[in-house]
């Protein structure tokens, strides 16, 4: 067998700069790789877990496999789907919560940072989420998932909870790793913490216009653009971390040694990185148009995909039942 691979993306509407450097790229680098045998999903049940509309999710949802096809997954190398189409992640999810102690979740900096940003909606499902992507994961036996830095808590779960199931019932789950980008946490516009599409100013998405892209830059927070040493954490040190992506390190260089010298215009220097930012997305936008005008091919592919998934889901959740003692 293949060693397998899955990963997913909340269904919150369109994909950004942080999800395809921190993940994405991750997620082609290894549908590539014939050795393995991936499955990517936009994980809509996960978006239950804090408010949402009901009237947007799907949109939301399909979305997000758009996206997932515009910037590079392959449905011939790559099973795409979504997550509710397979309803034995939440069966599972709920066979492993029998093993999962309630003390154990509240304390995950996850949680915390949720019930902060959400006091009204402390739920059963928030409580449960990371219960839910171990289920996700350990359902296709995938040892691999291409995520970002963020996602390691969750994934030090997933490790519990498949030690824990072979120890108790003979299971064989695998002990997952979590694959990197060169860029696995990437910082936020708006300097401090990471990119994030609940943090308003904090992101771009990936087909955002040149003007988008230049107004969320010129808001970006910078300083004086002199000094002695250049610093490390802050609008500016992301704004440099953001030129060596997509500009190159010799840029990234040239702007540090001006720093200490003569000194940065920021205007111009957002202005080339707004540039070098669109132009570097132009065959995501361009594929997304195309996907755009053929909306029955999404569609087709995330139906394909679930039901190759299904198959492979029913055949661990058969397993796990048995072990446990239902059949
Ligand atoms: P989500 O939807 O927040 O993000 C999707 C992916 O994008 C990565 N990411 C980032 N990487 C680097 N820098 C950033 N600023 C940044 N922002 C987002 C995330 O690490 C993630 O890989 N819990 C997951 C969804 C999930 C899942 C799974 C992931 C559910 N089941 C099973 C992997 C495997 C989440 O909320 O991702």
């Amino acid at each position: 067998m293949r060693l397998r691979v899955f990963s997913g993306t909340r269904a919150t509407g369109r994909l950004h700069l942080g999800n395809y450097l921190g993940a994405i790229k991750g997620y082609i680098e290894l549908q590539n790789d014939p050795q393995y045998e991936c499955l990517y999903m936009a994980v809509d049940v996960h978006t239950i877990t804090t408010p949402y509309d009901p009237k947007t999710l799907a949109v939301a949802t399909r979305n997000i496999i758009l996206d997932y096809l515009a910037a590079g997954l392959d449905p011939q190398k790559a099973i795409i789907t979504k997550q509710s189409l397979i309803p034995e992640h939440t069966e599972l999810a709920f066979l492993f919560a029998s093993v999962v102690s309630v003390a154990r979740m509240q304390h995950l900096p996850t949680y915390k940072d949720k019930i902060k940003q959400f006091p009204e909606h402390v739920t059963m499902a928030l409580l449960n989420y990371p219960v839910l992507m171990a289920a996700d994961i350990l359902i296709y036996q995938a040892s691999l998932v291409p995520c970002g830095l963020d996602q390691e808590p969750h994934l030090e779960i997933t490790r519990e909870i498949a030690r824990k199931m072979n120890q108790l019932y003979g299971t064989t789950f695998p002990e997952v790793q979590r694959f990197t980008t060169p860029t696995a946490s990437v910082p936020s516009l708006i300097g401090e913490g990471k990119m994030s599409k609940s943090i308003e100013g904090s992101y771009l998405n990936l087909t955002d216009s040149l003007e988008t892209i230049e107004a969320r830059l010129a808001a970006a927070p910078t300083d004086s653009g002199q000094g002695k040493v250049v610093p490390a954490t802050g609008g500016v040190a992301n704004l440099l971390t953001f030129v060596e992506i997509f500009e190159g390190q010799a840029k990234r260089q040239s702007y540090e040694h001006a720093y200490t010298t003569t000194g940065i215009s920021y205007q111009a220097l957002k202005r080339d990185l707004a540039k070098a930012i669109y132009q570097d997305l132009a065959p995501i936008r361009e594929k997304h148009r195309t996907l755009t005008a053929k909306p029955h091919l999404v569609d087709e592919v995330i139906h394909q995909g679930a039901k190759r998934a299904r198959a492979l889901a029913q055949s661990t959740l058969h397993e796990v039942k048995e072990k446990m003692g239902f059949v």
